[in-house]
């Protein structure tokens, strides 16, 4: 049996048990992956001043993301294809969320529809949103997470044009996979998956098919994601969105402080510092670089977040000396979920949060409001 201490065993038996194209979609960056690696390295330049003698009980990380009640300051980001990573996999993270205390974040690119992760949910869930040249359909989009109940809209900004991640293309990732002589060896390396794949009727993308004609695997998605996302989308667009959504507004993929005093002047709730987890522009600086300057150039007008390379508790951390409200977690989520479906992202969450509350013990602290910058120091 696997011993599962840290995220790093999920990655491991994530990568036996999930095919080669769907592990190349989520570990890849674009391009050269300076970004990507850079998300990781510049974490790692932070580090803790050690207490000690201080009275460490009770303990809490609990707080609250845009008003609402969480266990610890972490989300689970939206990720494209999920439902590839695992059978039903947007329902299954979703269900590990709620019972933890969480909130999920369902993909516009989602496997499982909006609909579907809301039958089988019992608390609401966030929804992320790409925004489309066909208004209508992204009215259309929203209207949808309203109807079902979603408690928090994610708008994603910067992925109006998709990176290029060379593995994706390597690999001819389609999903479902085309049944290629390759495909059909690995994925017979791997067979939990493919039985539970078998077994399901979620193996297209929920929220585009059969609402966007001609989008049946990966490569129409391609072409459609270039043909329908808007290139031209303005901040008059995105104020369009803003009155069309009346719950909390968290705007995601800001990495400069002017766009972020743009999002406090449009009345957003929150904004994620994000790079997309090293997946759009190559060569940007790291989202935990980034964050103060933004943390400092909004004030408390706005909540800020940061997504892109945490992997370790010691990370939220860090995130939260150097001003961010919460963090999302991307590439643990999958991690988890390819390794053991619900109960391996219900893993990923207890590791990441013992690991969490340990280290907020260790600097000498009790409540997660009490991090500050004073609490670390940088490397050179
Ligand atoms: C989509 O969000 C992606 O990064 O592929």
């Amino acid at each position: 049996m696997t011993v599962i201490c840290e995220l790093a065993d999920l990655q491991r038996l994530y990568h036996r048990r999930v095919p080669r194209m769907f592990q190349g979609y989520c570990e890849s960056g674009s391009w050269t992956q300076q970004t990507l690696a850079l998300n990781r390295t510049d974490f790692q330049r932070i580090l803790f001043r050690q207490r000690v003698a201080r009275d460490l009980e009770p303990r809490t990380l609990a707080t609250t993301l845009v008003g609402q009640p969480v266990r610890m300051p972490v989300a689970l980001a939206p990720v494209g294809l999920l439902g590839m990573q695992h059978p039903d996999g947007e329902i299954k993270a979703a269900q590990a969320a709620e019972d933890f205390g969480v909130p999920f974040t369902l993909s516009t690119m989602s496997i499982c529809s909006i609909e579907t992760v809301a039958r089988h949910t019992t608390k609401p869930f966030w929804f992320q949103l790409y925004v489309q040249r066909d208004r209508d359909f992204t009215r259309k989009l929203i209207e949808r997470a309203r109807a079902v109940g979603c408690s928090a809209l994610v708008l994603t900004l910067d992925l109006q044009m998709i990176g290029k991640r060379h593995a994706d293309h390597r690999n001819g990732m389609t999903a479902p996979p085309r049944l290629t002589l390759p495909n059909l060896i690995d994925i017979a390396r791997r067979p939990r998956w493919a039985l539970g794949m078998l077994a399901t009727r979620n193996r297209g993308f929920g929220n585009i098919q059969g609402c966007a004609t001609g989008v049946e695997d990966m490569r129409d998605l391609m072409q459609w994601t270039a043909a329908s996302f808007d290139p031209k989308l303005g901040w008059d667009d995105i104020k369009r969105y803003r009155e069309w959504w009346d719950g909390p507004l968290i705007i995601k993929g800001i990495m400069e402080a002017e766009d972020a005093r743009a999002c406090v002047a449009l009345g957003a709730e929150a904004i994620v510092v994000s790079n997309h987890g090293g997946r759009q522009l190559d060569g940007a600086r790291s989202s935990i670089s980034v964050l103060p300057e933004i943390a400092e150039a909004v004030g408390g007008d706005i909540e800020v977040w940061l997504d892109s390379g945490v992997r370790t508790g010691q990370d939220v951390i860090r995130a939260r000396a150097l001003g961010a409200r919460g963090v999302m977690v991307g590439r643990p989520l999958v991690y988890g979920l390819g390794a053991d479906g619900r109960a391996g992202v219900t893993r990923m969450l207890e590791i990441l949060h013992e690991e969490t509350e340990l280290t907020m013990a260790f600097i000498g602290h009790r409540d997660i409001a009490e991090i500050t910058a004073a609490d670390i120091v940088m490397r050179d």
